[in-house]
């Protein structure tokens, strides 16, 4: 009987990994949609005869559709379920693609670019959501990672769908039609989540939310669980009603702002900084385009090889010491960073070996640990609605950080880098003091922590 069980729950795993890998899909069409601008954005700018602030809205455009995605996802898979909303999003980044390469003019590909930006949006939450929910608690934190692996993933390979686009014509090719390619290939991986989501199941969660016991179990058993984690759910779905209001509850309050402080704070340590001008940093230390641009690959690939440490250890060593790594070890960096920037004694080298090490340490937890721990914090009941709130403020910490940055790098130089590192060391205090170990827990113990 304990064999069959195991050897059921060995089998459970299997289908769980490709459940999830095509559920972070999601996290790779997140990655590509925001990164594919960076390659774009100068030529753009000549073909549409763009000034440098319609070119900051040809890029910026996107994040608008972010917000509003984050915002209105959640509501949507509470309602529609997990995985049509999945569907969603995969209709709105083909249509997103197709569109951002065929404009006439700006408006028609800021349109465009809104579009794939509601699909990052709402991709950035229903993934980890969905994930969350499939995936037995000791392996959890491993699985909704994997999700930033592809986020990361996704930024890598259009970094280098770009690059060799720039190797296929001259200047003016590049100009009028190069391009409108670099947008165009988001349509293939758009092309391929659709399909695979087509031949996922519904989330066990929501399906017994629903009421759909009988499926609820198929689902569970084909994931590695069985009539206990069911009892288990439909036990939890009586401790909490399906209405927003919830969350003003004493101890679902606590829950969401928590989601919420966390979610500016992986922000407001500045990683998008970093992520979205690199090569400016690197450029203000000294750097020629070229080394910058080769330095920008390798954050790229540090961040990726450091994803897979979180990867490995998450579950063993659990979210609340990694995220006290994290932000300690980024707040260092980070001062190394402006003391680089300050010294004439040192290099540039200084300043991207500071960069790295910042990185590496964000990888390590603030990035996946962050989206694990708001995937499940929350009661079923309105985990959706929940997310939306806390990706709202993160999606919209990301907008002004991102918007301030380049004056408050002219005004201040690298001395900017010291209020990054003051807020990591708000992170620190924080996750110490409020946030509650998830690792190993099941989504309904978590729930009945908060309430009790
Ligand atoms: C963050 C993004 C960031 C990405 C970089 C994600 O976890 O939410 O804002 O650009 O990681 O790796």
């Amino acid at each position: 009987m304990q064999e069959a069980e195991s050897a059921g729950r060995e089998k459970g795993v299997f289908v769980v990994y490709g459940l999830a890998g095509i559920a972070a899909l999601g996290g790779l069409l997140f990655g590509y949609d925001t990164a594919v601008i960076a390659g774009a954005n100068d030529f753009l700018q000549k073909r549409f005869e763009l000034t440098e602030l319609q070119k900051g809205w040809a890029t910026a455009s996107a994040l608008i559709g972010c917000i509003i995605g984050a915002a209105s996802a959640g509501a949507v898979g509470d309602r529609l379920g997990r995985k049509r909303s999945l569907l969603l999003t995969a209709l709105l980044f083909l249509v997103s693609a197709v569109g951002s390469a065929l404009p006439r003019n700006l408006t028609e590909f800021a349109l465009a670019r809104i579009v794939g930006g509601v699909g990052v949006g709402a991709a950035a939450l229903l993934s980890p959501l969905y994930i969350a929910e499939i995936a037995p608690a000791r392996i959890r934190g491993r699985l909704v990672s994997l999700n930033q692996l592809a986020i990361i993933g996704g930024m890598v390979v259009v970094y280098l769908v770009n690059a060799s686009i720039v190797q296929l014509g001259d200047k003016s090719w590049l100009t009028q039609t190069g391009w409108r390619w670099m947008f165009a290939s988001e349509t293939l991986p758009a092309f391929l989540f659709f399909v695979l989501l087509l031949f996922v199941p519904e989330s066990p969660r929501y399906l017994a939310k629903q009421g759909k016991l009988k499926k609820a179990l198929r689902v569970l058993e084909r994931t590695g669980g069985g009539e206990k984690e069911l009892a288990a759910i439909q036990e939890s779905l009586t401790q909490t009603r399906p209405s927003v209001f919830e969350l003003l509850r004493p101890g679902l309050r606590t829950a969401l702002l928590v989601g919420v402080i966390l979610a500016v704070l992986q922000q407001v340590t500045g990683i998008n900084v970093v992520m979205y001008y690199a090569p400016s940093i690197f450029k203000k230390a000294g750097m020629t385009i070229g080394k910058a641009a080769g330095s920008t690959v390798i954050v790229g690939i540090v961040n990726l090889l450091f994803t897979l440490v979180a990867i490995a250890v998450v579950d063993r060593v659990g979210r609340k010491v990694l995220l006290l790594v994290a932000s300690a070890g980024m707040g260092l960096s980070l001062v190394a960073l402006a003391l680089a920037f300050a010294s004439s004694r040192l290099g540039s080298w200084q300043v991207v070996a500071a960069t790295l090490a910042y990185v590496a340490f964000f990888a390590v937890a603030m990035g996946p640990v962050v989206w694990v721990v708001l995937s499940e914090i929350y009661p079923t009941q309105i985990r959706g609605r929940a997310m939306s709130v806390a990706t709202f403020f993160l999606w919209t910490a990301n907008f002004f950080v991102s918007l301030l940055f380049p004056p408050l790098l002219k005004h201040f130089g690298g001395n900017v880098f010291y209020l990054y590192a003051v807020l990591c060391a708000v992170a620190f205090l924080f996750v110490l003091t409020a946030l509650p170990e998830t690792k190993g827990r099941t989504l309904e113990e978590i729930q009945a922590a908060w309430l009790a």
